[in-house]
């Protein structure tokens, strides 16, 4: 076990490694007051303000690389939390790193299906050209190294990805000329999703903003060509044979009768209307108070954003996102 600098409440390491969280390099680029704003953006989007910690701790690694001492005190001050708290939380993810990231962030998966298909050779070979192990980076800064746990894309086994794009059914040719066109500048395109950017650029995505101002680059960076043949091969399987999933336990089934909005009780207001008073009235801090109001429903909708816009996560993602064609890299249609 090891403590966080700078975090005087004690020790919170609860991931696969204990080593230290680096402290800051002089050049580190610093959280600054627009970085705030955004923050405190995200904080808006949830009912308790501190269900945005990991957005925000994505945003700090889009502007640090890792997360830093820096930014344990950035999200513990804004959220009314101990850095012990907000450290036990970066700590269990593995995508919270604790060391400075490469320009790049390869992983190669080397779990069951992708090592019995050659992944453990891919990591070795990748491995072995950039003179690094797991959750290092290549001396040059341009790529970091880690092996992954199941990508959840065992259909395209063995599978590499970069800064979490996927680069599907690698051998050990395709792996180390990938690193090497990484190493050379390039940014080969991904086998499925959205265009590859940095492992900056991703954390800012994966935060729900976006490095582009224009609407359209901002569609563009997170939308692409989501399903392979692999996948498609099994649902057409399963169509020519009838299969169809089973009901969930509790599912509702499709006529099933709209709930009751009515006025309940005696006060008059709405199920969602009683809830939301409920969560103002149990915020724990000033953050997550305002959080829970904005999300009230008597609240207002700022000018100019209505909720159609806002996606169901509170990324870029369109209000046309969700129809058929139009998956992304993170929702993927089969
Ligand atoms: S085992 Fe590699 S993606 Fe599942």
């Amino acid at each position: 076990m090891s403590a966080l600098p700078g975090s005087f409440e004690g020790t919170a390491v609860t991931g696969l490694d204990s080593s230290p969280v680096e402290p800051a390099a002089p050049d580190l680029p610093r959280l600054t007051a627009q970085h705030e704003a955004e923050a405190r953006e995200l904080m808006a989007r949830y009912p308790q303000a501190r269900s945005a910690l990991l957005p925000m701790l994505h945003l700090v690694q889009s502007v640090q690389g890792y997360v830093s001492p820096e930014g344990v005190g950035f999200c513990a001050r804004l959220l009314g939390l101990t850095k012990a708290e907000v450290g036990a939380v970066a700590t269990f993810y593995t995508m919270y790193k604790r060391h400075p990231t490469g320009r790049h962030l390869v992983s190669v998966c080397t779990n069951t299906l992708c090592a019995v298909l050659g992944g453990q050779r891919i990591y070795d070979a990748v491995s072995a050209d950039l003179g690094v192990g797991h959750d290092q980076t290549a001396a040059d800064g341009s790529v970091t190294l880690e092996h992954a746990e199941c990508l959840a894309a065992c259909d395209y086994a063995p599978v590499v990805t970069v800064d979490y794009e996927f680069y599907d059914q690698q051998d050990v040719d395709s792996a180390r000329e990938l690193v090497a066109a990484l190493r050379r500048g390039e940014k080969p395109a991904p086998t499925r999703g959205a265009a590859l950017t940095d492992f900056r650029g991703v954390s800012r995505q994966l935060a729900g903003l976006s490095q582009h101002a224009d609407p359209a680059a901002a569609q563009a960076a997170v939308d692409g060509p989501s399903t392979g043949e692999p996948t498609l091969r099994g649902v057409r399987l399963a169509a020519e044979r009838g299969e169809t999933a089973p009901p969930m336990s509790g599912a509702q089934p499709d006529d099933a009768p709209e709930p009751d909005v009515t006025p309940a009780g005696t006060t008059g207001e709405t199920p969602a209307q009683q809830a939301a008073d409920t969560a103002v009235a149990s915020a724990d801090t000033p953050a997550e108070r305002a959080g829970a109001a904005q999300h009230h429903p008597d609240t207002p909708e700022p000018a100019g954003r209505q909720p159609a816009e806002r996606g169901a996560e509170g990324t870029d993602r369109p209000a046309t996102q969700g129809q058929a064609g139009s998956g992304t890299s993170v929702e993927r249609e089969v």
